[in-house]
């Protein structure tokens, strides 16, 4: 982080928007847009109006309890209505509007209208299961159009979807299933992953052994691997078979604006994960206006997220920004590296994909390959790109911007996080960039650096990351926990949405992001909970307490360093008497098992002890300064 913040202060180097790209944009003057957005309720309640609503809001936000913020309100809209079913009746009808492809060189298109047809399905038999609105639906699948047409059916009839990433694992899925209380999983039998399936059933058929609440499990015949009816049978239903015969009307349920739409869960540094709760007006108005503005969208474009739909970055810029737009959105399953480091350029000339959003790590790691890859291939098509996930380090964005974007392109750094639910910090098209800068807030939005008691601090001066202003794709609470809302987000420094990151602002007012200022971890651009990740490792035998931080990773941004106290007997080095496995490759694979691929271990080190307070938290703080040789800071609170 330290070295980061050292690059970053150095860097000099502003990028002017290229006039061809300010010509054809939908914002062609910044700052002008910037000055519109000081009316916020206004710019937003302007925004609205692109949607179809089936009744007008009676007042754009009701502010009269903080924070519990609600936006236009006495509104009735249906975000499937307007993201699927509104395009069928225009010239869009036929017009792909999910291109899948994946590693094996499949492809797959649904037009808007194919997709109508889908979703209706759906709709229609989870109706026919039961579920009412506000019921939770979860979802355990890979990146393929069945994950969109089950999202956009609980949408259509109001079932909150509480998406699960395929990279996470039992102890993970079970966590989140039982928190959200779902009554029905969708599920597929794997996913594709350099050249092998993951079969997602298995670890599915595990996890329901501990999740009472589900009464359905609906399996996507997805990777052709046969599938073994688990002893829950009876309760499982094969997709194929479910969209069978089922009527293709159904009727979008008129939606309150604040009725909730998902719940997804992020880590945190202490206790289980986060309900990060979004509702539907608000967070459509947001994801549309930010796609459409940041990105430029077009009626020509092909967009192209590389982000899980299992993520927010999945929910907002995969499939709900895009689709609300009518725009074609293509969703890639695999590895950016495999059959080869050449793959995603591989896509991007075979289909002309006009804007591109990705993640630093992914560049990092492309980038090691050289510039033969990119180069062999035609990816004029690229207009705009863009970044999220973690700081862009200056090198990356500059191998980024010559080598994928051929100069022209420019880059869209963007900041925001799950709970925001749509970019906060982005510049636009018409922006002149500095590599590493995430630029200037969004228009509406009023985002400050700020010290411990909320003043402003001056230019150059790093502090805490806050918005000032609320937003309408902002999260509603944390679900089932208003407490930790308020404690996490909105007390800590009083009247102000703090984020949990620190950043700093230079002489032309443009932020750069050190980093988070908790013990949350980034790996890969996931956020990855200390809490969760050291629970894992005491959930094994061998582990009487463990305390974990952040490792920097040329690549993966971090990875984990974890500390570990063993039980009596154990040693880290030796041998297990019954199978004869090292300790420490047992404690990896049971990491794994618990919480799947992202939590990439990078060290594990016994100790005897660790540093902790009088009232016994582990200070992290203390670890991590000793880890990078930093003095120690106060320590009058440690209790040894
Ligand atoms: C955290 C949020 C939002 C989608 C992906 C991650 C970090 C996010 C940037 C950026 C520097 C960034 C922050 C933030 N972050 N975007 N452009 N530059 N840092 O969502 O898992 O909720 O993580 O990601 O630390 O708080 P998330």
């Amino acid at each position: 982080m330290t070295k980061d913040t050292t690059v970053l202060l150095n860097e000099k180097r502003i990028f002017n928007p290229n006039a061809e790209t300010v010509e054809k944009a939908n914002v062609k003057d910044w700052e002008a847009e910037i000055e519109k957005g000081k009316d916020f309720k206004r710019y937003w309640a302007e925004k609205a109006e692109q949607f179809h609503w089936f009744k007008k809001w009676d007042t754009v936000l009701d502010d009269s309890n903080k924070p519990f913020y609600k936006w236009f309100t006495g509104g009735r809209i249906n975000l499937t209505y307007n993201a699927v079913d509104r395009w069928i009746k225009t010239e869009k009808r036929n017009q792909v509007a999910i291109l899948y492809a994946n590693e094996n060189g499949d492809e797959k298109k649904v037009t808007y209208y194919e997709l109508y047809l889908a979703v209706n399905k759906f709709a229609n038999r989870l109706k026919n299961l039961g579920v009412k609105k506000g019921e939770r639906v979860a979802m355990y699948l890979p990146m393929c159009p069945e994950l969109l047409v089950a999202m956009l059916a609980c949408a259509k009839i109001g079932a909150v979807h509480n998406v699960i990433y395929s990279g996470l694992s039992v102890g993970a899925v079970v966590e989140r299933i039982n928190d959200s209380k779902a009554k029905i999983l969708v599920t597929a039998d794997g996913t594709f992953r350099r050249g092998k399936v993951i079969e997602l059933k298995k670890i599915t058929d595990e996890a329901l052994l501990r999740c009472p609440t589900v009464e359905t499990t609906i399996v996507v015949e997805h990777t052709g691997t046969p599938i073994k009816t688990s002893d829950l049978s009876g309760k499982e239903i094969f997709y194929r078979r479910f969209m069978e015969k089922e009527t293709a009307e159904c009727e979008p349920e008129p939606m309150e604006s604040e009725d909730p739409l998902f719940i997804l869960y992020t880590s945190g540094s202490t206790g289980k994960p986060k309900g990060v709760l979004h509702t539907t007006a608000g967070y459509m108005v947001g994801v549309a206006t930010t796609t459409r503005n940041i990105f430029d969208i077009h009626n020509d474009d092909l967009w192209w997220c590389t982000g899980d739909v299992g993520w927010i970055t999945g929910h907002s810029y995969a499939v709900y920004g895009p689709l609300l737009l009518g725009t074609t959105t293509l969703i890639y399953e695999g590895a950016p590296d495999f059959p080869g480091p050449g793959i995603w350029w591989e896509i991007v000339e075979k289909y002309g994909v006009t804007k591109f959003y990705t993640s630093p790590t992914a560049i990092r790691h492309l980038m090691r390959y050289g510039n033969k890859y990119p180069n062999s291939y035609d990816l004029s098509s690229l207009k705009v790109l863009g970044t999220v996930g973690e700081p862009m380090n200056p090198e990356a964005w500059m191998w980024f911007y010559k080598n994928i974007g051929g100069e022209k392109a420019p880059i869209m750094d963007t900041w925001w996080q799950t709970e925001t639910g749509m970019h906060l910090i982005a510049p636009l098209p018409s922006t002149a960039l500095k590599p590493g800068s995430v630029t200037k807030p969004f228009p509406g939005i009023d985002a400050d650096i700020v010290d411990e008691e909320g003043n402003s601090v001056p230019l150059g001066k790093g502090g805490y990351l806050v918005v000032r202003n609320p937003w309408p794709a902002m999260f509603r609470t944390l679900y089932k926990d208003k407490q930790r809302y308020l404690d996490t987000y909105w007390n800590k420094i009083p009247g102000v949405y703090t984020a949990g990151d620190m950043a700093r602002r230079d002489e032309d007012g443009y932020f750069w992001i050190q980093g988070r200022s908790d013990d949350v971890l980034k790996i890969a651009g996931h956020r990855v909970g200390t809490a969760e990740v050291e629970s894992a490792f005491v959930s094994h035998p061998a582990v009487a307490e463990a305390a974990v931080i952040g490792k920097s990773d040329p690549i993966k941004g971090q990875v984990i360093k974890a500390f570990v106290i063993l039980k009596e007997g154990y040693k880290l080095k030796t041998r297990l008497m019954e199978n004869q496995t090292k300790l420490i490759e047992d404690l990896e694979r049971h990491l794994r098992y618990e919480l799947g691929p992202v939590a990439v271990v990078g060290e594990i080190v016994q100790v005897d002890s660790l540093p902790k307070t009088r009232s016994g938290k582990i200070m992290r703080r203390v670890l991590r300064a000793q880890e990078n040789g930093e003095d120690l800071g106060d320590t009058s609170t440690l209790e040894d």
